[in-house]
Formats: C-alpha cells, sequence, structure tokens
C-alpha cells in the first residue's frame, strides 16, 4: 500500500521504516529541511539500534522515500499516518497544538473524490480524533471523503524496531469499516494479533496502558523501599511475586525510578484527562509520588554515607534515561546529576550514547565533566554512581573500578552489579531494596 507518515520522529521514521521493511511504500513528510536532508543522505537523526541499517535498506529499495511537503506526500497515499509530537504543558495537560496544525494542512490538500484515511499515532488524549474529524470537515474542500482512525504505538526506545516487527497487538480504534479494511491490511504482514474497537477506546487504551506500567514500576520501588526498611531482599520479593501469571514479572524492576519522553508525560496527561471528565484518578498521583521519593531516597543514601555532599567528587555512569538509546529527555540519571551539582558535589560524567545530546540541550551544568570511558571518570571520585544500566558497565572488572576509585564507595541506583561480587572486592555498596552484604554478615556473626 502507499504510505505516508507525517512527522519523522522516533515512531514516525521507525514506523515508515518497519512499514517499508514488509512491503508498503512509505513516504515520510518532516517540516524540519535539516532532517530531510539528513535522512536522504542515509543519515539517522536518533540512535535507535537496527534502525540505519533498516532505513538504507528501503532508501535504496525506493520503498522510503523523504519530503517537506504535506502535500506531496498526502497526494500518493491511501492512508496518511499523523505522528508529530504531542508535547506536555506546565501543568500536565497535552499541547494538541502539532496535531491540529497537520490536520489542517492535510484538510488543505485533500481533493474531492479521493478517499483518504487519516490514522492519529501520536499518544493523544481520548476524543482527539473527534477534534481531528472537525478541524478536517472545516478546512477541507466540500465533497472530500476521509475517515479518522486512533493507532496507536506500543514501541519502546532502545528495542522500537523489534516491538514494532512483532508487536503483541496492533489497537485500530476505527468508527468505519472501510477504514477498518485498509488498516488490516496495512498491519497483516506482521502476523500480530488485531484489536479493532472505537476511537476513543483506542485512545485510551494507550494513556492507560502505561500508567499502568508506570504502576507496576512504582509498586516495586514502594516495595524497595520497605525491603530497605526490612533488610530484605526486593529483587526475591518481586521474582516471588513475578511468577505469579496473574501479576507478571516485567516492569517491576526496580531503580531510581522511570524516566524518557513517554512515562512522565502520559502519566501527567492522564490525570489532567481524567480531571478534566470530572473523574479524578487519584491513584496515579501516587504513582508519580512514588517515583519522585525513590529518587530522593537514593539521595539520602549518598548523603548518609557521604556525610556531606559538598566539594566531593562523584562519578556517575549513566546519562540516557535507560540503556540502548541517546536519549537523554527526562532522565533520572540527567536529575541525579543535577541533584549532585546543586549539592555542591564536583561531578564527572560518563555515557555510551548520551553525552551529546546531555551537553547539546544543556541538561547538564559546564561544570559537570564528561569522561571519554567509564572508568576514566571514576578516576580519583570519592564515589561511583550508577544511574543507568548499560551492559557496558557490568563488563568492567571490578578490580579495575577499585583501582581507580579514591574510595571503594558505589551507589548503584540500578542494582546492576552482585552484592556477594562487590563484598568479595571490598566495596561498600549501596543498592535498592537489597541489604548490605557487610551489614548482614555483621548481624549473622553477632
Ligand atoms: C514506554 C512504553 O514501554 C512503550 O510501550 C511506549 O510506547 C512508550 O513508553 P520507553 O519510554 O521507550 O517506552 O521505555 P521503557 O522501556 O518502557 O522504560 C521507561 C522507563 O521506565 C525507563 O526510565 C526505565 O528505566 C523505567 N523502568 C522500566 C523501570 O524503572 N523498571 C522497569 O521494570 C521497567
Amino acid at each position: 500500500m502507499n504510505l505516508c507518515i507525517i512527522g519523522s520522529g522516533y515512531v514516525g521514521l521507525v514506523s515508515g521504516a518497519c512499514f517499508a521493511e514488509v512491503g508498503h511504500h512509505v513516504i515520510c513528510v518532516d517540516n524540519d529541511p535539516k532532517k530531510i536532508a539528513m535522512l536522504h543522505a542515509g543519515q539517522i537523526p536518533i540512535y535507535e539500534p537496527g534502525l540505519e541499517d533498516l532505513v538504507k535498506r528501503h532508501v535504496a529499495s525506493h520503498r522510503l522515500t523523504f519530503t517537506g511537503s504535506i502535500e506531496e506526500g498526502v497526494d500518493g497515499a491511501d492512508v496518511v499516518f499523523i505522528a508529530v509530537p504531542t508535547p506536555p504543558r506546565e501543568d500536565g495537560s497535552v499541547d494538541l497544538s502539532y496535531i491540529e496544525k497537520v490536520a489542517r494542512e492535510i484538510a488543505g490538500v485533500l481533493k474531492p473524490g479521493q478517499y483518504r484515511v487519516v490514522v492519529d499515532k501520536s499518544t493523544v488524549p481520548v476524543k482527539t480524533g473527534d477534534k481531528v474529524t472537525e478541524t478536517i470537515h472545516r478546512y477541507a474542500k466540500p465533497g472530500v471523503e476521509f475517515d479518522v482512525v486512533s493507532n496507536p504505538e506500543f514501541l519502546r526506545e532502545g528495542c522500537a524496531v523489534a516491538d514494532l516487527m512483532k508487536p503483541d497487538r496492533v489497537v485500530i480504534g476505527s468508527n468505519s469499516d472501510k477504514a477498518t479494511n485498509l488498516m488490516r491490511k496495512i498491519y497483516e504482514p506482521f502476523m500480530a494479533p488485531i484489536l479493532v474497537t472505537d476511537v476513543n477506546s483506542a485512545e485510551l487504551i494507550k494513556h492507560a496502558a502505561n500508567s499502568f506500567l508506570a504502576l507496576k514500576i512504582s509498586y516495586a520501588n514502594a516495595l524497595s523501599a520497605i525491603c530497605d526498611a526490612a533488610g530484605a531482599d526486593v529483587e526475591k520479593v518481586v521474582d516471588g511475586i513475578g511468577t505469579d501469571k496473574r501479576i507478571g514479572r516485567h516492569f517491576l524492576n526496580t531503580g531510581l525510578g522511570y524516566g524518557g519522553s513517554c512515562f512522565p508525560k502520559d502519566i501527567a496527561a492522564f490525570i489532567a484527562i481524567c480531571e478534566d471528565m470530572g473523574v479524578p484518578f487519584t491513584l496515579l498521583k501516587e504513582v508519580q509520588k512514588i517515583n519522585r521519593l525513590q529518587r530522593e531516597r537514593f539521595l539520602q543514601k549518598m548523603r548518609d554515607a557521604l556525610w556531606i555532599l559538598r566539594d566531593k567528587k562523584i562519578a556517575v555512569w549513566g546519562l540516557t534515561f535507560k540503556p540502548d538509546t541517546d536519549d537523554v529527555r527526562s532522565s533520572v540519571a540527567i536529575d541525579i546529576v543535577n541533584d549532585l551539582v546543586r549539592e555542591g558535589a564536583h561531578v564527572t560524567a560518563y555515557d555510551p550514547k548520551g553525552m551529546e545530546k546531555a551537553r547539546e540541550f544543556k541538561l547538564i551544568p559546564e561544570s559537570v565533566k564528561l569522561a571519554s570511558s567509564a572508568l576514566e571518570a571514576a578516576d580519583g571520585a570519592e564515589a561511583l554512581v550508577l544511574a543507568t544500566e548499560w551492559k557496558e558497565f557490568r563488563e568492567v572488572p571490578l578490580e579495575e573500578i577499585k583501582k581507580r576509585l579514591h574510595t571503594p564507595l558505589v551507589f548503584d541506583g540500578r542494582n546492576l552489579f552482585d552484592p556477594e561480587a562487590m563484598q568479595e572486592q571490598g566495596f561498600q555498596y549501596r543498592c535498592i531494596g537489597r541489604p548490605a552484604k557487610e551489614n548482614a554478615r555483621k548481624k549473622a556473626s553477632a
């Protein structure tokens, strides 16, 4: 089929490349001429495993093209996807002005007698489909035929290509059989279960899914606080509850709290949407509160061990919001760096992929030094903080870390290291919701 995708960010670009992979002809539109020029040259503006290869392959197969013109994109496409940003406003509610602008632009180029399906792939509040429909009617020429469909995207950064090629399910929110059939044709090659709902329900599914996943993370993080207090091991507790199929082990990993460009914004948006509709979802406020507290508890552990953070030299491993991405937006690792700097610590950070963007977007103060390797960051530091669980950090030999550090004090915000091994190497090791082994042993021998 001929598809047009408006917005060549994470969702748009990965979707476009994957649609091309299964045989569709895709034209990706973006209003940033620099981005379009890069993509034409086979350069990918984001780091996402497998994406560059896919894009290059389908630029070469001519199934994937790029343009700056919505008119050119919409003209030859059976289905037009909207994948533009829906950023948060100050109060957590969603700014839908990009969606509205694109809807107006699509309306302006639709031709009478040419049926088009307009699909909203961006994460939007329930009832946005109605607004998009109204907008297109308002600005389109008389006689234009179209349907608006909601098709939320569930891809995760870092494994976006795999998530899109093998989705758990595809959600199609449509109030028209004609549109539903076209959407089914697009997704048939992915061999995934297809769930067809009305437009409102599909829109709700995305916010409900992300909120539930965040709730699972906060539940595990709240358990980690109890485990810290009781000297129990949260990893064992979540394994114990996660093996119950009704609960499941996924998204019960404790850490510094969830971050990234989706969860914080989507949970805040869902809270605002529910409040707006007169049905406050207070449970989600607690999810947010636990998430904030998790970082604060970690900092308190640092203060407990180091007493005063001012003028302490601290190494931070990790800046991205999770491994295998260069995305540093709403990253808890970045928040930790800023917290430490605010308390007067001298921070040297290292991240395999995120340093350039952290600097470019000025997310960390100039005073933060960036090292060219994990070990270089650790040089002479009085403590090491592990903020993002990159695989490469697990592979650094413990004896090397110990040699480089001024004091063998490690705060593991992601429970990446094995407490036993850290103890054997002579580290003072603090992690999340797992008892410090030296304390456990002292208690056992007393
Ligand atoms: C998320 C959803 O998973 C995806 O379906 C949606 O389309 C977009 O939002 P993403 O933000 O890419 O994807 O990352 P994800 O892997 O879900 O992690 C989000 C945050 O939660 C990260 O900060 C991660 O560190 C944290 N997390 C995740 C935990 O703290 N514990 C877990 O068990 C899982």
